[in-house]
C-alpha cells in the first residue's frame, strides 16, 4: 500500500476531533440564520402546520414571544409571512395595502420590544389574492407593470410599520428598481432590499402554500413568472438586473436542489447571497426523521453546512431556532 500511496494518506487529518476541527473549511454560525415565521389572526394561538411538523402559525402576541426568544438565541433576523383570513382575500390583493394588516401589526408589536433583530417582510400578493398568484390577473395573465405599482404600495406600508428589509418574492420584472425609487421617495432610503432574484417555479413550495392557505386557491401554476428549473445562465441575468436596480442582497430559492446556482451567483457577483431552505426541504427532513428513517438533527446540520460550502452568506430556514439552540450548546 505504501508504494501506491507514497505517504499521501488523506485520513491522517481525520484521526481526531481536534484535527478535524483544525482542517475544517466552513463554519455554520447563528449569524447565518434567518427564521421564517407564519402569522395568523387572534391571540394566544399556535396552530400546527400539518405538512411542516414542528412549525406553527402564530398570533402576533406569540410571534412577539418567539422574537424575544430568537433575539436571546442570537438569530439576526426574522422573515414574516401571513395566513390571511379567506374573507379578506380578493382578486386585487387589497389587504396587502392595509396598514393594519397582520404583517404590519406584527412588525409594530415586535419593534415595540426594541430588540436587536431584523424584520424581513415578503413583498408579493399571493397571501392576499383570491386566486393565489403573486400578481394582479387579467384573464389567465399575470400583469407585470400593474403588479409592480401595487407592490410598491405594499412595501411602503410594511416599511412604515417598521420592516427593516423589504424582500420581494414576486418575480415581476423591474420591481427592485421601482421599489428602490418608491422607498427613497418616501423617506425610507435606509430600508434594505433583499431580492428573491433566482426564484424557481418549484414543487418544494407545497407546504408553504399549506401554511399561508394558498394551496387550495392557487389557479394554475407560477411558471410565467418564476424560473424554469432547467436554467442556470438565466439566474445570473436575474441577479445582475436586481443588483443593477439596487438590490442590497440577493437570494436563491429553493436551496438544496439549487446549490450550483448559489455557488455561481456568489462567484460571479461577490455580494451578500442568501439561500432559502424552503418548506418542502424542511418537510422532507422532518418527515423522514419522524419515521426514524434518518437522524433528523444530523441531516438538518449537514443540509445547512451544504449552503455554507456553496457560498451562501446566510440561510432562511424553519430549523433556525433548533439550530441556534444546538450551536449554543456547542
Ligand atoms: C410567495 C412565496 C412563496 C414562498 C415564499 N414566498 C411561495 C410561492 O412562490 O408560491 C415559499 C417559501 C417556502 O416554500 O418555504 N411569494
Amino acid at each position: 500500500m505504501d508504494e501506491i500511496l507514497g505517504g499521501r494518506r488523506m485520513r491522517r487529518n481525520r484521526q481526531t476531533d481536534w484535527s478535524r476541527r483544525l482542517v475544517r473549511e466552513n463554519t455554520l454560525t447563528i449569524d447565518d440564520l434567518i427564521w421564517p415565521i407564519f402569522l395568523v389572526d387572534g391571540s394566544g394561538i399556535r396552530q400546527p402546520v400539518a405538512s411542516m411538523p414542528g412549525v406553527f402559525r402564530l398570533s402576533v402576541d406569540e410571534a412577539v414571544r418567539e422574537a424575544v426568544k430568537a433575539e436571546s438565541l442570537g438569530i439576526p433576523a426574522l422573515a414574516l409571512f401571513p395566513y390571511t383570513d379567506p374573507d379578506l382575500r380578493d382578486a386585487l390583493g387589497t389587504e396587502a395595502l392595509n396598514d393594519q394588516n397582520l404583517i404590519c401589526r406584527a412588525c409594530r408589536a415586535i419593534k415595540a420590544e426594541g430588540l436587536n433583530i431584523g424584520l424581513i417582510t415578503d413583498v408579493a400578493l399571493d397571501p392576499y389574492t383570491s386566486h393565489g398568484h403573486d400578481g394582479l390577473m387579467e384573464g389567465p395573465l399575470i400583469l407585470n407593470d400593474e403588479t409592480v405599482s401595487q407592490l410598491c404600495h405594499q412595501a411602503l406600508v410594511q416599511a412604515d410599520a417598521g420592516a427593516d428589509i423589504i424582500a420581494p418574492s414576486d418575480m415581476m420584472d423591474g420591481r427592485i428598481g421601482a421599489l428602490r425609487i418608491a422607498l427613497d421617495a418616501n423617506g425610507f432610503r435606509d430600508k434594505q432590499i433583499m431580492a428573491y432574484s433566482a426564484k424557481y417555479a418549484s414543487a418544494f413550495y407545497g407546504p408553504f402554500r399549506d401554511a399561508v392557505g394558498t394551496n387550495t386557491t392557487l389557479i394554475g401554476d407560477k411558471r410565467t413568472y418564476q424560473m424554469d428549473s432547467a436554467n442556470t445562465d438565466e439566474a445570473i441575468r436575474e441577479v445582475e438586473l436586481d443588483l443593477a436596480e439596487g438590490a442590497d442582497m440577493v437570494m436563491v430559492k429553493p436551496g438544496m436542489p439549487y446549490l450550483d446556482i448559489i455557488r455561481r451567483v456568489k462567484d460571479t457577483f461577490s455580494v451578500p447571497t442568501y439561500a432559502y431552505q424552503v418548506s418542502g426541504e424542511y418537510a422532507m427532513i422532518a418527515a423522514a426523521s419522524a419515521n426514524g428513517w434518518l437522524d433528523g438533527d444530523r441531516a438538518m446540520m449537514e443540509s445547512l453546512m451544504a449552503f455554507k460550502r456553496a457560498g451562501a452568506d446566510g440561510i432562511l430556514t424553519y430549523f433556525a431556532p433548533k439550530v441556534a439552540e444546538i450551536l449554543r450548546r456547542g
